[in-house]
């Protein structure tokens, strides 16, 4: 496993991070192996929010930290608040501090290491976030901050009031779902991949030290699923076939490969709830693909280069 230091933090993170969202319904011993094998292969980041499973995700992976409380100090712990599911997004105080709460006690964990405010509310007041950070800082709750599915403005709105750096954003990101780089490539075309539909985050993330989290890494989106063998991908799979035959890899680990090869330096969330899917997963990190591969991946998954 390949570690980075996460920028403006003392925080020595791998590479790759698994994502807890889909682990809710899953039984103790299940979410304690899925552990295990994430920390056996070197992975120390592990993602959250208050509502995954509506607090049950946190509640699982708790009762591992309890049965095993000497994985604490190897984890890094991140989740998010803001989002009332159905009803609306809250940046308010009161959320933001009763969310953390919620979560610590899931999490059965004295602190949090990065708790990300997971999509933009309309209503956010930047200075009672500010204040809610401050709070959550000084009583130790949280140690550092960060934002999820935010444009490159509404983090300097927030930055703006709040003495603590933002250190990542997390978004959506893979081959099949590449909004934010297609648009780079498309610049001032008249077709709609030329969109810009998030403000140039990607170039903004690199030029402020913000680390991307890709979310759905493998996913195409929730309608499909998973890319990986899916009818509607099945230019993307042949390539993706080829290469994994190759590298002697499967195709997931060839997905994940193509974010790493990124010179942004991302940490993509796997979210896998398979000890075994999770496993091929991590062997992206032996691989570097090269320049036309990576564009043979992004051609496959029918974009243009204008
Ligand atoms: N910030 C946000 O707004 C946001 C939104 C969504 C998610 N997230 C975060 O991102 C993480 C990842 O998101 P995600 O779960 O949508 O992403 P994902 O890793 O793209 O998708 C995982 C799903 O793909 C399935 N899958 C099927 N074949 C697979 C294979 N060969 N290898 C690996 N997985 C395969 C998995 O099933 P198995 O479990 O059977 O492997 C699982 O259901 C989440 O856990 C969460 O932490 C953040």
């Amino acid at each position: 496993m390949e570690y980075f230091q996460i920028s403006k933090s003392d925080l020595k993170a791998s590479r790759l991070a698994l994502g807890c969202m889909r682990i809710a319904d899953k039984s103790l011993e299940q979410v304690e192996e899925l552990v295990q094998t994430a920390l056996d292969a070197g992975i120390n980041f592990f993602d959250h929010a208050d509502i995954y499973g509506g607090g049950k995700s946190e509640e699982i992976f708790g009762e591992v930290l309890k049965k095993h409380p000497e994985y604490r100090e190897k984890m890094i712990i991140q989740t998010k608040c803001g989002i009332v599911p159905g009803k609306r997004y809250d940046f308010s105080k009161e959320h933001i501090l009763t969310s953390v709460e919620n979560s610590l006690k899931r999490l059965q964990t004295d602190y949090i290491d990065i708790l990300l405010l997971h999509r933009p509310d309309a209503l956010c007041d930047p200075k009672e976030v500010a204040e809610a950070f401050d709070e959550l800082y000084e009583s130790g709750k949280v140690k550092y901050f960060g934002v999820s599915n935010h444009t490159p403005l509404q983090i300097e709105l927030l930055q703006k009031y709040t003495q603590y750096p933002l250190i990542i954003n997390q978004l959506q990101l893979s081959i099949v779902h590449s909004v934010m780089i297609d648009s780079g490539m498309n610049m001032n075309m008249k077709e709609s991949w030329a969109q810009d539909k998030d403000g140039g985050v990607l170039d903004y993330c690199r030029l402020h030290d913000i680390t991307i989290q890709p979310w759905s890494v493998v996913q195409a989106s929730w309608a499909e699923g998973c890319f990986i063998d899916h009818p509607n991908y099945e230019k993307l799979n042949s390539v993706m076939e080829k290469l994994a035959n190759e590298y002697h890899v499967t195709k997931s680990a060839i997905a994940i490969a193509w974010l790493l090869r990124h010179p942004a330096c991302m940490q993509p969330i796997m979210g896998t709830t398979s000890p075994a899917h999770l496993k091929e997963m991590v062997q992206a990190c032996d691989i570097h693909l090269t320049r036309q591969q990576w564009y043979d991946l992004y051609l496959a998954s029918d974009k243009p280069l204008p």
